[in-house]
């Protein structure tokens, strides 16, 4: 169980915290607690999330993994723009270097595709760019993110792919046979919005199974993530010490085979979502 940094930044992840002491205090609880995955990326803020990371943690306790992603930047007006040239994600591995204060990234994620799915097309130009900034020392692990099967062949063509970030969660099963075919080359599967995102899931069933449980719903959302792959690592984002402290707890929730089939046809149902 790691932890997902994003929601540390502004409102729509643009801007300081609300709570600059309290941000820096989820980061420290997360690896008090044990967490040793952190998962920001420099256009979080921008540069917001990667600049709390290194106020609350630096220097870094030596088995504290890193990962970010590269591919965009954003707009004056908080707007998330590809950058994916040669240049770009040279510039933005520099500004992952200095902004977290490291002489080498742990894990670089190539983010590409569209907002929140993946786009087919070749990825090898932007792989190749990091492969090359891997090789002179920079980033010691490549990863991609919100990318297809097809893209993660190539990539690993080019250099060894030890991760991939794509939206999955409960509800959201595009990728499941990926999951399986990653888990099979012992690539990590890593979901984004695990919680489902800016508006967290929320199902009868969900709530039903949580309850006899004696859990929370998100709780049992991520305790099924852990059951569903073993290659499957989990970052929820949470800018709350309590939702934290709730969210790590899952990990030692047992589901029985009857409750998984139970949440596993959940995909379909109508679930409602907040507002
Ligand atoms: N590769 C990509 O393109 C991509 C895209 C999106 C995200 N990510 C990464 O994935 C991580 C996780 O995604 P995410 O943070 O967007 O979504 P998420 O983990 O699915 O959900 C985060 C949302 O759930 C709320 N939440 C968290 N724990 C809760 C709990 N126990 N009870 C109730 N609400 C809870 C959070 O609000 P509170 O702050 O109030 O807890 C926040 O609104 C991010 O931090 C980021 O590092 C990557």
């Amino acid at each position: 169980m790691g932890y997902g940094a994003m929601q540390l930044a502004g409102p729509g992840v643009f801007g300081p915290p609300k709570d600059h002491d309290v941000a820096l205090a989820v980061l420290r609880e997360a690896v008090g607690l044990g967490v040793n995955h952190i998962d920001t990326s420099d256009y979080y803020g921008p540069h917001v999330t990667n600049q709390l990371i290194r106020e609350a943690l630096h220097p870094y306790p030596d088995d504290i993994v890193i990962v970010t992603k590269i591919g965009a930047v954003r707009g004056a007006d908080a707007s998330w723009i590809p950058a994916r040239t040669p240049a770009d994600l040279t510039r933005a591995v520099h500004d992952n270097l200095r902004n977290l204060r490291v002489d080498a990234l742990d894990v670089v994620n190539l983010r590409v595709g569209g907002i929140s799915e993946p786009i087919e097309g070749s990825i090898e130009e932007q792989f190749a760019t990091l492969a090359d900034l891997q090789r002179q020392g920079l980033i010691q692990q490549l990863g991609l993110s919100n990318v297809t099967s097809a893209q993660v062949k190539q990539a690993n063509s080019i250099a060894k792919v030890v991760c991939v970030q794509n939206h999955y969660n409960l509800v959201h099963r595009d990728d499941d046979a990926l999951i399986d075919e990653l888990a099979d080359s012992g690539i990590a599967y890593v979901p984004f919005f695990p919680l489902g995102g800016f508006t967290p899931l929320q199902s009868s069933t969900l709530s039903e199974v949580a309850t006899r449980l004696g859990a929370t719903p998100m709780q049992v959302a991520l305790a099924w993530l852990l059951h569903r792959a073993p290659n499957i690592l989990l970052i929820p984002g949470t800018s709350s010490i309590a939702h934290l402290h709730e969210n790590l707890a899952a990990a030692e929730l047992a589901l029985t085979d009857g409750t998984l089939t139970k949440l596993g046809a959940i995909d379909g149902e109508g679930v409602q979502r907040a507002p």
